[in-house]
This record gives C-alpha cells, structure tokens and sequence, in this order.
C-alpha cells in the first residue's frame, strides 16, 4: 500500500482494525456534519501565493510556554490509544518526543502516566477528565506532576458523551457487544496477535492505578456516561488550577464568550476545539470558529486549535486564521494503527514537509509572520 497521506493511513487504519476499533476513531456525533465540515471548511481556506522571496532558509519551529516545538503542533489526547497499536501511547509519545512536538496524554489512556513518562526524552503533557469520583482528579495531578508533566489540559467540552451512532452499531457498545467485538477480532488476525494478545493489559491505565483494581473496556462507553461530572463548572476549575505548578489549558472551547471567561479564569491556554466533531453536531467547525475566538483573546491568551486538520497545509490554515499553535488527533491516530511509532515518525515528517511548502509559496519564513495578512478575502 502506498502512504502518501492521512487519507492512506487511515485506509490502512481501516483494513487493519477491527470495525469497533476504527469506526469509534473515524466516526463523530449525530449526522455528523460538524466531523466533515472540519475538514470542508479548513480546505476552503485560500492562502496569498506569493513568490519570488528566497525561501531557501525556513523556521517551522515555535515556543510554546517555555517548551521548543520543531513544528507547531501537539498530539492531542486520545481515549484508549493503546488499542489501535501495541501499548500506542508509549509508541506514540516516543514518536512526538523524536520529533520535537509534545505528546498528551489521554486521561482515559490504556498505558498510565507512570509506564510513558519514564520513557521519554521531554516531558508530556496530560489532559484530565472530570471523573465523579473527585479523589481521581487529584492522585492524577499528583502523578503527572511526580512523572514530570510540564502542562495540563483540562477538557471542558464532554460533560456527558456525545451520540455516535456508529458505536451502537459498531459493536463498541449496543446488543452483544462483546460476542460482536471477539468476532471482529477473529478476522484481523494482525492486529488480534499484535495488540489484542501482546498489547495486553486492556484497561483504563489511569484510573485504575487510582483505583488499586482494573478498570475493564468491557463497557467503555457506559463506562464514560456514568462517571463523566456533568455538575462541572468554572468554580470547580480553581482548584485545580491552584493545585496545578504548571500551564493550563482549557480545551473545548468554540465561543469568544467562553474564550474570554477562560482568559478571566486566568488560563495559560485555550484549545478551540469541538472535539473533532465527537458532541455536539452542527457547530460551527473550528475553522470558522477560530477567527472571532482570535479577535476576542488574541496575545491575551495562548490560542491552540484542532479538528480538521489533515496536512501540513491545513496548519499554516489554522494559524493564519489566528491560532499559535494546533493539535491533530485522527490524522495521527490512523498513522499509529497503521504502522505504530513509524508511521507517526513519518505522518508527523510528512507534515513538516507539507507546511514548507505552504511556507515557501506564501512567502513566510518564520511561524510568527503566519497571520491573517495571509489570507484573500473572498477565497
Ligand atoms: C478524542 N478526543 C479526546 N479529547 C480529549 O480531551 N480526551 C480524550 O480522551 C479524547 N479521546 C478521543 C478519542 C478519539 C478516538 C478521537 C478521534 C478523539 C478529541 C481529540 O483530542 C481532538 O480534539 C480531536 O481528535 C481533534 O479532531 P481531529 O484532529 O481528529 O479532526
Ligand atoms: C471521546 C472521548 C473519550 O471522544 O474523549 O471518545
């Protein structure tokens, strides 16, 4: 099979996992318009090619809260990425750090903090769910900030799990889901040796070193709708965010509103997000989010975005629409059940590769010059 993009790996993904696997990855919320009109709306993004400027020396890097980016983009946090390839998330991790770009951890990872962490040559970042069990919260900061962790992320947009219809009829949840999930994993022998036999532990790592007990995926998403807090509110945030040593950002939000409620919280960081169109159907993608999100908190807060973005391309896209920095999920993700670590090294390659080309045709030689000076009105 020839991969020369995310649309290959996650054609690779798609022959290599099993159905509940790869469709709980590929699916969003509903009839999930807001899933494709991330992408649509982020291809419609006409950049100014402009020419003729020596483009032979270019700086795809950045700096974000005090951590060095070789391109500016972050893993963002993937619930049970452990699944899709053998212990993914130390794969993964391990991936990023040889990139230079930051790793996040899921809260509802397969691996704990505690078996990635030592294994990397930078410190990861975490995300954290709001648990109704209150006490995981804080053994997980306590252990992301004993494992080195330099930055949280707190999700904000999952109080309660968005309806995905596709895992009902998936077998990642709905009638004789486990019977339907053995079968499918009888007909991928790969991935059933790889990951399904050698992958093993198949837990929640996180919560269920809190808990002293494994926390089976048995029923993963009736796991997610009865202990997911949805009371949760800003009030709830102060503490960790006074608990927390490091930078913190809140990820989910997708309205200026919110965005400058989140500076008034005192945030480091926002993540405009609507979780890769997972909740709520028929929001606006982040594309067309972003812009008014910018006008609002722009240099008052650290913008970061994802949903949507497939290509290097798409980066330079999102940061001329006014974020500092994005995150890609499924486009690493279908690389990582493709081909593990390599194909997230390569995915992540092909990326850089993708954004100086868009660089050397708009003519920016530095990340900071990527602004809105880029784009033609009307495009
Ligand atoms: C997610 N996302 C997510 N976000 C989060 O904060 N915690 C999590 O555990 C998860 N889990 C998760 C699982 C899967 C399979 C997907 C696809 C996504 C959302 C993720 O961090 C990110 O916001 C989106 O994936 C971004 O959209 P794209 O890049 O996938 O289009
Ligand atoms: C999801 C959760 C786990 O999107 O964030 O499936």
């Amino acid at each position: 099979m020839i991969i020369s993009s995310t649309t290959d790996y996650r054609a690779a993904a798609q022959k290599r996992l099993p159905p509940f696997l790869f469709h709980y990855i590929d699916g969003g919320a509903y009839a999930e318009k807001t899933l494709a009109r991330n992408v649509s709306d982020l291809a419609d993004v006409a950049l100014r090619q402009r020419v003729l400027k020596d483009m032979s020396q270019l700086d795809t890097s950045i700096e974000l809260f005090g951590e060095k980016l070789a391109i500016p983009t972050v893993l963002a946090p993937v619930g049970l990425t452990g699944m899709y390839a053998r212990r993914g998330e130390v794969q993964a991790a391990t991936a990023a750090c040889q990139k230079g770009i930051p790793f996040t951890m899921s809260s509802v990872s397969v691996c704990p903090i505690e078996e990635v962490a030592p294994k990397l040559n930078r410190p990861m970042w975490f995300q954290l769910y709001v648990l109704k069990d209150r006490g995981f919260m804080k053994n997980a900061l306590e252990r992301a900030q004993a494992a080195g962790v330099s930055t949280l992320v707190f999700t904000v947009d999952m109080p309660v799990p968005g309806a995905r219809y596709r895992d009902a009829h998936s077998g990642m949840s709905g009638p004789n889901a486990a019977m339907r999930r053995y079968l499918q994993s009888v007909t991928h022998p790969q991935w059933a040796l790889d990951v399904g036999l050698l992958g093993r532990p198949h837990t929640l790592g996180n919560i269920s070193t809190y808990l002293g007990k494994n926390v089976s995926l048995e029923d993963y998403m009736g796991y997610l709708g009865a202990n997911f807090d949805p009371s949760i509110s800003w009030k709830d945030l102060e503490w960790i965010r006074d608990a927390w040593k490091g930078p913190m950002v809140i990820k989910g939000i997708l309205d200026p509103e919110d965005a400058r409620d989140a500076v008034r919280f005192g945030a480091d960081g926002i993540i405009v997000s609507n979780h890769g169109g997972r909740q709520l159907d028929g929001v606006l993608s982040s594309a067309r989010a972003l812009p008014a999100i910018a006008d609002a908190v722009k240099g008052q807060i650290k913008i970061l975005v994802d949903s949507g973005i497939r290509n290097g391309l798409d980066i330079v896209r999102m940061l001329a629409l006014g974020a500092d920095c994005t995150m890609i999920g499924r486009a690493f993700i279908y690389a990582l059940a493709a081909e593990g670590g390599a194909g997230v090294t390569n995915l992540l390659n092909l990326l850089e590769k993708e954004m100086r080309v868009a660089m050397t045709l708009t003519s920016v030689k530095r990340v900071s010059e990527i602004t809105g000076d880029l784009l033609v009105q009307g495009g």
